[in-house]
């Protein structure tokens, strides 16, 4: 019988647990480092395997909803929005696919990408012309406007506002991996009473939305139309859950890779400079970004998988071990969790050439290093269960960095941004941005639709969470 995987060292029952907090890529590195690309670590009492490098995640993926499983090791967030996508059973997830998977088909993006465009030309507008922000914070605010918008619709987006956000991020709040969900703790409670409110906003929408059943041009529509793969209609229920599963699913880890973008850019001279003169000579001022056009724009579609490759915002992937499996010369029991870490299989010295430094041309023609294999670059995932939402979310990151670099002269002014490790996406720390108007380019919508600067908008839920 093959061994399991070689432990690292760790504390009595605390095992790893400290150090997968504080900063697990290093914990991962030192894993690595010393005992090969397959080993375990204890997150309290619980062994964990933590498997790096392309093969061995093609094997994480095709195992998934087979023997590895994943609604047992993300189970923690059905306390938030109950059991739909990767929190459902296989079983389940299979029934609801086909509704889950309805708003991403390709003819629905246009649309999003006309919303993305209109929602970040008006947070640009609203910033004046010069001054200082917090470049995270106030993409948390751009994201949850597009979030809104494309997700319920423009009333929605105009209406819902603070209150909705203010909900979501008391639901948040309430994500605990370890404590059993039901226990009468203060924050699960505040958990279910924001869980209850946001039922009651959402569901006269949703029936509104059944009796005036076309014109709508958005997730919400889909969901109505789309039938399950048994044949049955949606219910109300299943509705909520899929909005608030895709709020989670999209909205932190979109604004964490969007900072970074922008925030390496700026860290790194030459290749901003190939982007500007991108945008000068592909994006117009005023004239929208279409769907057609992204393609083209080849630098920022590097500079954005170079920092999916450097800072993914989904840092590791989990699942539960439902039967043992076999994974190179180990054997991973039933019962044990499996990992897969994004965040430092990424950086493999024979998958990408000299990895800690940041390179977007080494995705030019002629490297194409993410092409080598269909699992180098997981930053969303991969198989069956891959992120439904990564052309959104590549999209709107493109389209982010376009018109803030278009249009505003940007000077970092943190000398050193770390990444901040919580339980939901991981994300930039503190980041304070310079901004200073160009010239001659005066605000295109009028000042009155100001978003993200608004003082009334609570922040990212995950900014306060953690
Ligand atoms: C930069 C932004 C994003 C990142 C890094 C990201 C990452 C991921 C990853 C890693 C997974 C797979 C998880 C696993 O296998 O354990 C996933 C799944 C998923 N994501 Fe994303 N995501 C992003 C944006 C979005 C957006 C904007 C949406 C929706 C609007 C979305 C919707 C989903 C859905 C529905 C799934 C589950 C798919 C399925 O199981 O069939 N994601 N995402």
């Amino acid at each position: 019988m093959k061994p399991t995987p070689p432990a690292l060292p760790g504390l009595p029952l605390l095992g790893n647990a400290l150090d997968f907090q504080r900063d697990r890529q290093t914990l991962f590195k030192k894993g690595y480092e010393s005992l090969g690309p397959i080993f375990t670590v204890h997150l309290g009492p619980k062994p964990a395997a933590v498997l790096l490098g392309p093969d061995y995640h093609q094997v994480f993926f095709e195992q998934t909803d087979k023997r590895l499983n994943m609604d047992k090791a993300y189970g923690f967030l059905r306390a938030m929005f109950g059991a739909v996508a990767f929190t459902a059973s296989p079983e389940v997830y299979y029934d609801q696919r086909p509704v889950l998977h309805a708003p991403f088909k390709r003819e629905k993006m246009a649309r999003y990408v006309q919303i993305m465009h209109e929602e970040v030309q008006r947070w640009l507008d609203s910033l004046g012309d010069s001054g200082e922000m917090d470049l995270t914070a106030e993409l948390t605010t751009v994201v949850q406007n597009v979030a809104a918008h494309t997700l319920m619709g423009r009333a929605f987006r105009e209406q819902a506002g603070s209150e909705f956000w203010a909900l979501y991020a008391t639901l948040s709040k309430g994500m605990d991996p370890l404590l059993p969900p039901n226990l009468p703790l203060p924050k699960f409670r505040r958990r279910d009473q924001a869980a209850r409110r946001l039922r009651e906003i959402l569901t006269p929408i949703i029936l509104a939305r059944r009796d005036q059943a076309d014109g709508q041009d958005d997730f919400l529509q889909e969901f109505v139309n789309t039938r399950l793969k048994s044949g049955g209609e949606v219910s109300d229920e299943l509705i909520v859950q899929l909005l608030l599963a895709l709020m989670f699913a999209g909205h932190e880890t979109t604004v964490g890779q969007a900072a970074w973008t922008v925030i390496q850019l700026l860290q790194h001279p030459d290749d901003l400079a190939r982007v500007q003169q991108e945008i000068a000579e592909k994006v117009p001022y005023g004239a929208p970004i279409n769907l057609s056009l992204i393609p083209s724009l080849e630098q920022i579609g590097w500079a954005v998988l170079e920092t999916t490759r450097m800072h993914p915002s989904a840092d590791i992937l989990m699942r539960y071990t439902a039967e043992e499996i076999e994974v190179g010369d180990y054997r991973i029991p039933a019962g044990w969790m499996t990992l897969i870490a994004p965040g430092m299989a990424h950086f493999l010295p024979d998958v990408f050439a000299e990895p800690d430094r940041y390179d977007p041309q080494r995705f030019a023609p002629g490297r194409e290093e993410d092409r080598q294999h269909r699992f180098a670059i997981i930053g969303f995932g991969g198989g069956v269960h891959k992120c439904a939402g990564m052309n959104f979310a590549n999209n709107e990151m493109t389209i982010i960095a376009a018109l803030l670099l278009q249009q505003f002269d940007l000077e970092l002014l943190t000398p050193e941004v770390r990444p901040l490790y919580g339980l939901g996406a991981t994300r930039p720390g503190p980041s304070r941005i310079r901004y200073q108007r160009k010239a001659g380019l005066a605000p295109i919508v009028p000042p009155d639709t100001h978003t993200a600067s608004d003082a009334s908008t609570p922040a990212c839920p995950h900014h306060t969470a953690n």
